[in-house]
């Protein structure tokens, strides 16, 4: 099975278990992402059973809003009962690294509103230990150079990420940061690493997802679909 069927799988999959615990009217976090796109077609028909949903990104409110969704302030919101999402590297105790979209800042807001968080993703994103996917920072875009060198005295790789549309100029998040992609990092304790990243002053968000892990995962591979609790 290919990956992108293997994404449509577990959308279909996250909607059907969604369908079935998830009390009607009530509010739900949504993610951002391929597989995120895929899980937004598969519900769509049913957006009418939910208050309204709270996006992690303007990619997914416009994409939301299209399928007749109904897209809520998060301030209008005290709690959400769960937030749906994807990841860039998921490990065995349900910890993420997440943002190569760009949407990480966002999408540990969602999440920090949520009771549950339902992972979705293909098998490929399953790691021992994260990492090798380069670890995204969103920056104020003043801090940048500064941020770089605490990363780079970590041991790590740092590259400023660039538009896809236009190579010549920065990425541009959401709240009009920049992100550093950091690759070469021994995440070895992500919730401590977690931590200390979020002390540098002009970092907005990283994308260990340790605080806001996982509580359930729903992942495809090649046989078929499985789901795992944390
Ligand atoms: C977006 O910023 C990311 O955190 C996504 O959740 C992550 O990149 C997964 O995306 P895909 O579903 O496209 O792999």
């Amino acid at each position: 099975m290919l990956q992108d069927e293997q994404k449509a799988l577990v959308a279909k999959e996250a909607v059907n278990c969604l369908l079935q615990q998830h009390p009607p009217y009530s509010i739900l976090g949504i993610g951002t992402g391929s597989t995120v796109n895929l899980f937004i077609e598969a519900l769509a028909p049913h957006a009418t059973k939910f208050k309204g949903v709270i996006s992690s990104s303007q990619a997914s409110t416009d994409r939301l809003l299209q399928k007749g969704f109904t897209v809520l302030d998060a301030n209008e919101v005290d709690s959400l009962d769960v937030y749906i999402d994807g990841a860039d590297e998921i490990n065995p105790e349900g910890v993420m690294l997440k943002g190569g979209g760009g949407a990480l800042t966002r999408e540990k807001i969602v999440a920090s509103m949520a009771k549950r968080f339902i992972c979705i993703c293909d098998s490929s994103k399953q790691v021992m230990m994260l990492g090798k996917f380069p670890l995204p920072i969103e920056v104020i875009p003043l801090a940048s150079q500064k941020v770089a060198s605490y990363l780079e005295k970590l041991g790590g790789v740092v590259s400023l990420r660039k538009s896809k549309e236009d190579p010549s100029k920065n990425f541009i998040t959401d709240n009009s940061g920049w992100i550093l992609d950091v690759a070469g990092l021994k995440i070895t304790d992500p919730k401590a690493l977690e931590t200390e990243l979020n002390q540098i002053p002009g970092v907005i968000c990283n994308g260990i997802f340790a605080q806001q892990k996982a509580t359930q995962l729903i992942v495809s591979n090649p046989a078929g679909v499985e789901i795992i609790a944390f």
